[in-house]
């Protein structure tokens, strides 16, 4: 049957309140008698806290004052482990830890109560780098500073070497990225004795939140609520962090009894609050004499910061993504996430992959160059073909040609000819010019058997005047969450877009999604949407009500005689596995993602070699992501993700000083603007996913993974010069020019 409402550019459904300025952001919220709360923090990375000091001038018996002795339940941030206090409690492990919190009636007099709280440390020594924490140069997390480690094996890369004909080694490493979201993050917490306490916030994962609530209050389930607010972006940003933010506002609306907005300005928000994990990947690879990988050793290894969080799991998707979208015969990726004392990274946008991919998609250029093929022609022997397995020997059973991807992006940017034209062109001209290209995947949804942990529930419900609504956890926060569920729901039911809403992201209103996270909204809640949509149109069809090709208003009125005659109609669908998905947690083997999403990128740039900038002048995007919902969004998605992985390449730096960062100013913390940005070239290939909503898979993160490595391995062609590590900014490139660095990267040709 052809579709209507899937696959059409409908009109987002919070667009209207965006640009009107009627959409309410929690700042633009106040509750009767709502006070202020503001936070003290660390100023050093490490020690112990001898005394707090409240200085004179400050009237401190109108504020209230919370220290990690009010916590009610646990002194934790409950996630995964609960090693992350909610207030420091004696000690700290990272600059910008929680110590004090103040709240007030008066916003304008918390920075200077807040300044005027001395805490007295017995300073320790502190760690701030991977190899620090390797070497054990101080243990300050468990035994050995490890959160977590993985190993997989195919194969048996040991028995490869002998019979190579290239061995090929590289030393890659990305540094951390800020999240950027235009909201900063900010909560209002009201506790009443009878009701128990209730956040509004700007979250991606409103059941988070609830759980740490839950255990940071001690109060049952019943007496937690979390409201999602309108929500000015995320980026995984607003995965974790909101339940720190959100323990913190409840702890001052307990004590004062009054309501609390608890709200970072953009300084604390950068200084305080997660970004991307650092990693640094080593590749051993060896190659026969046609060019084909016969196996490789990958070491993969991310800084997770002070406390665990969620770097396991960022790992786990970082680790699982290192062998990328080529077959390996045989390959060992060994992984661990390390503790440091900088407050704790987190989620962003991709969540391990774009780092392992970085280190992949340059070492295969490396290789490349060193064996003497073109990066376009080692690629193409060796990416992975339908029937053949992953580093995590998953076969691949989707009708994908990458080769045809790969074909495809090389024809949009006219790769060989422009590679000819920069060859001249740049024996002229001190403006060099290169084209580089990255070839990746990513997978969607949880990562192993996380899908079948999370037992995902979605609704669908009609009310009286056949209006339907959408209930799920599932968060919009500027990537079409709202839009795309609405579509599928009218899809499957029938009726036009604009009769389906969603229902409010309510702990007391929707069910457990899941979190809002991992790619997963369109393919997996997207699943459930449609099937619960068509089980609500079934049962109408059953009780007679709906003949089977009904107009919008036979099914407004079906929908209101069944409510009159049995009081309400609703229909849940809940997450089962896709046949054959099979993960074995043990030996990190099997059916790591029920599918994956697929791209070929192209960047094109221009190095200037008098001030050492790099613009980026070309973009082609090419992706398998199988049915495009909403083409505009999805669009909108890669452009995106290209955007924040230019200055993921090229501009974000975050600079640090024992553990803090020093430009929490998006004045000196440099992203791309408007005029740093190609014209971004997005094309799909649309291969329907048997088990997504109308054949859609997972598009959000992709998109991160690919743009960096293409730039940089744009960068190296274009200068001749073998560069490792990002982000990557004139100085570097100077550097690098000069040979006044070493760039990490050791051949052994056999
Ligand atoms: Mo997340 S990085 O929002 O999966």
């Amino acid at each position: 049957m052809k579709q209507r409402v899937v696959g059409v550019s409908v009109p987002r459904k919070e667009g209207a309140g965006k640009v009107t300025g009627n959409a309410r952001y929690i700042d633009d919220l106040s509750l009767p008698g709502m006070l202020y709360g503001a936070t003290v923090r660390s100023t050093v990375a490490r020690g112990t806290i001898a005394g707090i000091d409240f200085c004179d001038g400050i009237p401190w018996n109108e504020f209230t004052i919370v220290t990690a002795d009010d916590i009610p339940g646990k002194n934790a941030v409950s996630l995964i482990l609960e090693d992350q206090p909610c207030l420091a409690n004696g000690r700290v492990n990272h600059a910008e830890e929680p110590i004090v919190l103040l709240a007030h009636p008066e916003r304008h007099l918390l920075p200077i109560a807040v300044a005027s709280v001395h805490v007295r440390y017995e300073t320790q020594r502190s760690i701030h780098s991977i190899e620090a924490s390797e070497r054990g140069e101080e243990i300050i997390w468990g035994d050995d500073n490890i959160f977590k480690t993985y190993l997989i094996v195919k194969g048996d890369v040991d028995s490869v070497w002998s019979d190579a004909a290239w061995i090929v080694e590289g030393e890659y490493s990305t540094g951390a990225q800020e999240q950027l979201y235009i909201e900063n993050n900010g909560v209002i917490a009201s506790f009443k004795e009878e009701e128990g306490v209730t956040v509004w916030g700007s979250m991606q994962c409103p059941f988070y939140v609830h759980k740490a609530l839950m255990a940071l209050t001690g109060l049952p389930e019943d007496k937690v609520r979390v409201v999602q607010t309108e929500t000015g972006g995320a980026f995984g940003g607003k995965e974790e962090y909101p339940s720190m933010i959100a323990g913190h506002a409840v702890l001052l609306s307990q004590k004062s009894g009054r309501p609390v907005k608890l709200l970072y300005d953009r300084m604390e928000d950068m200084a305080a609050t997660t970004k991307r994990h650092p990693s640094r990947t080593r590749h051993r690879t060896a190659v026969d004499k046609n060019g084909k990988l016969l196996g490789g050793e990958i070491e993969f290894v991310i800084d997770g910061g002070a406390y665990a969080t969620l770097s396991s799991v960022v790992l786990s998707r970082g680790t699982i993504h290192a062998g990328g979208a080529y077959y390996w015969p045989n390959i060992r990726v060994r992984a661990k996430a390390v503790a440091t004392n900088t407050p704790p990274h987190g989620a962003f946008r991709g969540f391990g992959a774009p780092q392992s991919l970085f280190a992949l998609e340059r070492h295969m250029d490396h290789v490349a160059h060193t064996i003497g093929l073109s990066p376009d022609e080692f690629r193409r022997r060796n990416l992975l073909q339908s029937g053949q397995s992953t580093a995590t020997s998953q076969v691949i059973h989707e009708a994908i040609d990458l080769n045809q991807l790969l074909d495809r992006a090389l024809l949009l940017s006219s790769y060989h000819e422009k590679a000819k034209q920069f060859a001249a062109h740049n024996l002229e001209s001190s403006r060099k010019k290169g084209i580089g290209i990255a070839a990746f995947l990513h997978g969607s949804g949880f990562t192993g058997s996380g899908e079948r942990y999370l037992n995902s529930l979605v609704g669908v419900e009609a009310t009286e005047l056949g209006d339907i609504r959408v209930l799920a956890s599932s968060t919009e926060f500027g990537q079409g969450t709202n839009t795309i569920l609405c579509q599928i729901a009218a899809e499957a039911l029938g009726i036009d877009y604009e009769d389906v809403r969603m229902a409010p992201v309510d702990t007391r209103v929707v069910p457990n999604s899941g979190p809002t996270v991992a790619s997963r909204t369109a393919m997996i809640i997207g699943r459930l949407v449609q099937s619960a949509a068509a089980g609500l149109r079934q049962t109408l069809i059953a009780s007679g009500f709906l003949a089977g090709s009904a107009s919008c208003e036979h099914f407004r009125a079906a929908c209101r005689d069944y409510i009159r005659r049995f009081g309400k109609l609703q229909s849940w669908s809940r997450y089962e596995a896709p046949p054959n998905v099979f993960w074995d947690d043990t030996n990190y083997r099997g059916e790591a993602y029920p599918a994956f999403a697929w791209a070929v990128y192209v960047a094109e740039v221009t190095v200037d070699t008098a001030t050492y900038s790099v613009s980026v002048d070309d973009f082609v995007a090419v992706q398998e992501v199988g049915k495009v919902l909403h083409p505009l969004l999805a669009a909108g998605q890669i452009e995106g993700g290209v955007a924040q992985g230019i200055g993921y390449a090229l501009y974000e730096k975050v600079v640090w000083k024992d553990g803090r960062m020093l430009n929490n100013q998006m004045t000196n913390y440099i992203m791309p603007t408007a005029q740093d940005i190609p014209p971004i070239r997005v094309y799909f290939e649309e291969i329907p996913y048997e088990y997504g909503p109308y054949g859609a898979k997972g598009i959000g993160e992709l998109p991160i993974d690919g743009p960096a490595p293409a730039i940089v391995n744009a960068i190296v062609h274009a200068t001749g010069k073998s560069f490792c590590t990002i982000p990557l900014l004139p100085e570097d490139i100077f550097a690098g020019l000069a040979n006044l660095r070493p760039q990490g990267i050791a051949e052994v040709r056999r």
